[in-house]
C-alpha cells in the first residue's frame, strides 16, 4: 500500500472549493484539520479527513501529536452517494465529528471510492472499469487500506468503526466474508441507519429501481449514454444527470424526495440545508444496481452479474448470500430509525435476530438523514457515546459524565 500525507493547507488552493469549506468549517470550530491520501491495493486513491484534536495549545506536527496524545481512533464512513461532510453538517455541539473530537477521540473520516473527494486515481475515471464497484469493493479493498493506514499512523492496535447506510453495508459484508482480517483491528462496529436487507424499504426510488424492468431501463440508459457515475455533486446541473432525468424522470424526482426525510419535523431545517449544500457526492451506477437487486431479491446477496457471469465469478447461477450469521467476533451496535425510508425497522429487526455479536440495538424516531441533522441528537450524544465508552474508551482528562446503562431493553453481551 502506498500512502501520502499532506497538511491540507498546502493543497487547499489547488483543489475543489467545497473541500476547503470542510477544512474551514473544522478550523473555525477550533479544531485541527488534516487530509490524508490512501492508495488501495487496486490503485484507487481515497481522501481521508482527520480531526486529531483542538487547535488551542497545539503547535505540534502530526508525528509529535500522535506520540503525545495516544488517542483512540474512530473511523466514520458515510452512506450512499454521500461524503465525509455529513458528519460535520450539524451544529458544533451535535455533529458527530465534533462531539467525538471533544470527547478525546482521534476522528477519521472516510470517503468511498467514486465520491467527489476520492476521484483521484491511478486508474482512468473515464474508463467504465473504474466504476465497476459497489459496497463489495469498498469492503474488500477500501476498508482494509484505510483501516491499516489509520492504525499505522496512530500506532494504535484498534479503531472503532462507525458507518451510516452504505457505510454499514460494506462493513457487514466485510465481516461476513473476511472477519478474521478485521477482528483484531476493529473494537466495535457502530451501525447508524443499517442497510442489510431492503425488503421493506418504503423509499420510492428504491421501489422504482427494484422492478427488473426499471432496473434494466436505468442500466441500459446509462450504458447507451456512456454514463458510469450517478448523483454526483451538482447533479442537478450536470449533463449526464440531465440526460438520465430526461430519460427516466421518476429516478430524479424520487431521489430528491428520498433525501428529505418523510417526517421533516424530526430534523433541524437549517442544518438540513447545510447537509444538502454538500449532498449528494456521487457514486457508481453499479452501486445503485446492487441495492436494487437486494430490494428485488429480498436477500442480502453478492452482486448479480447474470447467470453466465455468476457462473464465472461464483461458480453458481445465483449470486451467493452474504451470510451475516457468520460474524462471531466484532461487537455490533445498531441504531435504527423508525422513520427511515431506506434502513427500515422491520428489516433491521430481522438482522437483529441473525447477529451473534449484537451488543446494542435501539429504534428511534429518526429518518435516514436524521442521523446527521436530527433535532433530538441524544441517540448520538448519549447512546453512541456510551457504547464507545464501553468498547473503545477515550483517555479523557475530563470524564464524559456518569456512566449509563448502554440500553434500556438490551443487556450488552460479554465479548
Ligand atoms: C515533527 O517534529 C519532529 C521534532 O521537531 C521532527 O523530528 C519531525 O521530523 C517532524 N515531522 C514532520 C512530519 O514534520
Ligand atoms: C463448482 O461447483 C461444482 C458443483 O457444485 C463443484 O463440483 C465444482 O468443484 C466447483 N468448481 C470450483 C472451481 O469451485
Ligand atoms: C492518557 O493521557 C495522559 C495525558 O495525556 C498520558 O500521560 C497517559 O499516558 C495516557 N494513558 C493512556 C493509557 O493512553
Amino acid at each position: 500500500m502506498r500512502s501520502m500525507f499532506a497538511k491540507s493547507i498546502v493543497l487547499c488552493g489547488m483543489i475543489l472549493s467545497s473541500q476547503c469549506l470542510t477544512q474551514e468549517l473544522v478550523e473555525e470550530n477550533g479544531f485541527i484539520f488534516e487530509e490524508h491520501l490512501v492508495t488501495t491495493s487496486d490503485n484507487y486513491i481515497l481522501r481521508l479527513f482527520r480531526i486529531p484534536g483542538m487547535q488551542e495549545g497545539n503547535d505540534l506536527n502530526s508525528t509529535e501529536y500522535n506520540a503525545i496524545q495516544n488517542k483512540p481512533p474512530v473511523l466514520l464512513q458515510h452512506g450512499l452517494v454521500d461524503s465525509a461532510d455529513s458528519w460535520l453538517a450539524h451544529v458544533s455541539s451535535k455533529a458527530p465529528g465534533f462531539v467525538l473530537a471533544r470527547s478525546g477521540y482521534d476522528v477519521w473520516f472516510g470517503n468511498s471510492r467514486g465520491n467527489k473527494y476520492s476521484l483521484g486515481t491511478h486508474v482512468d475515471i473515464n474508463q467504465k472499469d473504474y466504476w465497476a464497484f459497489s459496497f463489495e469493493q469498498m469492503g474488500d479493498l477500501d476498508l482494509p487500506a484505510v483501516i491499516d493506514y489509520i492504525l499505522q499512523v496512530t500506532k494504535q492496535q484498534k479503531l472503532a468503526y462507525m458507518g451510516h447506510s452504505q457505510g454499514t453495508s460494506q462493513m457487514y459484508y466485510a465481516l461476513a466474508e473476511n472477519e478474521n482480517y478485521f477482528a483484531d483491528k476493529v473494537s466495535v462496529f457502530i451501525a447508524l441507519g443499517p442497510v442489510i436487507r431492503l425488503d421493506h424499504a418504503p423509499s420510492k426510488v428504491f421501489q422504482f429501481v427494484s422492478s427488473n424492468e426499471n432496473r434494466k431501463l436505468l442500466i441500459d440508459t446509462c450504458n447507451n449514454l456512456g454514463i458510469n457515475s450517478i448523483f454526483e455533486a451538482n447533479w442537478l446541473t450536470t449533463d449526464s444527470m440531465r440526460l438520465i432525468c430526461g430519460a427516466i424522470p421518476q429516478i430524479c424526482e424520487y431521489a430528491l424526495e428520498f433525501a428529505t426525510d418523510k417526517d421533516p419535523s424530526l430534523d433541524d431545517v437549517s442544518r438540513l440545508q447545510v447537509f444538502f449544500g454538500h449532498y449528494p457526492s456521487g457514486s457508481s451506477v453499479r452501486q445503485i444496481d446492487h441495492y436494487a437487486q437486494i430490494v428485488e431479491a429480498k436477500e442480502f446477496r453478492r452482486y448479480d452479474y447474470g447467470e453466465s457471469g455468476n457462473m464465472q465469478k461464483y461458480n453458481q447461477t445465483v449470486p451467493p448470500l452474504i451470510d451475516i450469521t457468520k460474524i462471531s467476533r466484532v461487537p455490533i451496535a445498531m441504531f435504527v430509525g423508525n422513520q427511515d425510508e431506506a434502513a427500515d425497522a422491520v428489516d433491521n429487526e430481522w438482522a437483529k435476530t441473525q447477529l451473534k455479536t449484537l451488543a446494542f440495538y435501539q429504534e428511534y424516531a429518526l429518518g435516514h438523514s436524521s442521523f446527521f441533522v436530527a433535532k433530538d441528537f441524544s441517540f448520538f450524544t448519549t447512546d453512541v457515546m456510551n457504547v464507545l465508552e464501553k468498547f473503545h474508551p477515550a483517555n479523557l482528562t475530563e470524564p464524559l459524565g456518569e456512566p449509563k446503562l448502554i440500553s434500556q431493553n438490551e443487556a450488552p453481551i460479554n465479548l
